[in-house]
């Protein structure tokens, strides 16, 4: 295939595509030329043919690496079998359907959505319907999707922590006031919140993943079930990104805390548009896929067969290989290398993550919510990402961002992430 210039799609891009490009955390500063060509196992290709480790991973799909031939080989086999009729079922949802009520603890039952920020509109959709409350409970630091319920409050202005900091404009300010911002791993705060207000739901990424890694102390997660129950709060863990690639049971399973709703999508169809919301029966029970039931959910591409035969693929893939052995020692060995490099280097660094998640803060620690998180170096921080893509590995450079390991990726490219980290990080320090 003849490769245009890059220079010419991203000017093509820019003059039909608002910004050029298709999500908001796509227009990376320094890099509004970068066009994708191509995409492999544990690499992508630039429009001008340079090649690069990627441990971006689109946000953490490719949890087997990009396109998965076996994955990619079922979506193709289902799209000649069976289409979107848009009436009845496929036999192809209800397997999966089974499989994910069978993995995930807290899943007696469960709908497909294309996207997670579907599954987390309804999970809130139907905690109010079912307890008749206004309110929801988020953390500081935490995404569950762009609705306006949810969309505030990721990654702060140092001023605007502590208050609501809603992403957009154009969303109603009682739908904003609506939603009470916590702190991570601050079970009182949340207590608070539960006894002021009439809770409908407490929303959480078990390990908030959209400011890299922060993860929940001893008895947190507990401490939330504990006080969901006893307030009548509806607990939804979104585990958009820890689900599937943690554990094929999500992190839940790891934690062995049991929310009442389940958000899942990204890793579970390998880079396929499916996601999924399950939960307790009597809760499911209230959508209005039962006729008569008061939350009302549809969707025309909703349970589309080829990305559900994606995701049972990958499921299938991750039940019979041993992906997260793989995928967990190559994060171990990252995370460890990275801190002997650190402290060999004297940069003041906290290496976190979990499985096949890692980052680094430049901070002196410990990180415990958002708010430590502002200590960290920006300028380190995304300067040793820009300085890696001239040793051909993409972190992506913005602030906070994790990355992620594949099934895809080897030892040999921990190795070289490890050597090229400490050149870039070097170079960014002299540069001082
Ligand atoms: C934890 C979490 N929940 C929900 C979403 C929204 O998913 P989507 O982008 O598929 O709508 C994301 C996306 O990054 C996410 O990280």
């Amino acid at each position: 295939m003849a490769t245009t210039a890059r220079s010419d799609i991203a000017a093509r891009a820019a003059r039909v595509i608002p910004g050029g490009v298709n999500s908001g955390q796509r227009r990376v500063p320094g890099l509004e030329s970068l066009v994708i060509a191509a995409t492999s196992g544990a690499t992508f290709t630039d429009g001008e043919g340079n090649v690069y480790t990627d441990y971006h991973a689109a946000f953490g799909p490719p949890l087997l690496g990009h396109n998965d031939p076996e994955v990619d080989a079922a979506v193709a086999a289902a799209a000649r079998s069976v289409g979107l009729m848009g009436v009845g079922v496929t036999e192809i949802e209800v397997e999966l359907a089974e499989r994910i009520c069978e993995l995930v603890p807290s899943v007696e039952q469960v709908l497909l959505t294309e996207t997670g920020s579907e599954a987390t509109f309804h999970a809130i959709r139907v905690a109010r319907a079912a307890t008749g409350r206004r309110h929801i409970v988020k953390f500081q630091g935490c995404y569950h999707g762009w609705h306006d319920a949810v969309a505030m409050n990721v990654i702060s202005l140092p001023e605007n922590v502590g208050n609501r900091d809603p992403l957009s404009k154009g969303v109603l300010p009682e739908v904003t006031e609506a939603t009470i911002v916590c702190r991570f791993n601050d079970a009182d705060d949340v207590e608070r919140a539960l006894s002021e207000h009439d809770v409908a739901a407490i929303i959480l990424e078990p390990i908030p993943h959209n400011i890299g890694a922060v993860l929940p102390e001893p008895g947190f997660l507990e401490r939330l079930r504990e006080l969901a129950t006893e307030h009548g709060a509806v607990l939804v863990f979104d585990e958009v990104i820890t689900g599937f690639r943690h554990a094929l049971g999500g992190y839940q399973s790891i934690a062995g805390v049991t929310p009442d709703l389940t958000t899942l999508g990204k890793a579970m169809g390998n880079g396929w548009p499916v996601s999924a919301l399950g939960g307790k029966r009597e809760l499911m029970d209230m959508f209005s896929t039962t006729p008569g039931r008061p939350a009302f959910f549809a969707g025309t591409f909703n349970g589309h067969p080829p990305t559900a035969a994606a995701a049972l693929a990958t499921i299938d893939k991750l039940q019979r290989e041993p992906v997260h052995e793989h995928v967990f020692r190559l994060g171990e060995r990252a995370r460890s290398g990275l801190r002997d490099l650190y402290a060999r280097l004297g940069v003041p660094a906290v290496v976190s993550g979990f499985g096949s998640v890692f980052v680094t803060y430049f901070l002196e620690g410990p990180v415990r919510s958002y708010d430590d998180l502002l200590a960290n170096d920006v300028d380190l921080f995304v300067g040793y990402r820009r300085e890696l893509m001239k040793h051909g590995i993409f972190e992506l450079p913005l602030n906070l961002k994790r990355s992620h390991f594949s099934y895809a990726h080897a030892d040999e490219d921990v190795d070289r992430l490890l050597e090229a980290t400490e050149a870039a990080v070097t170079t960014m320090l002299a540069a001082r």
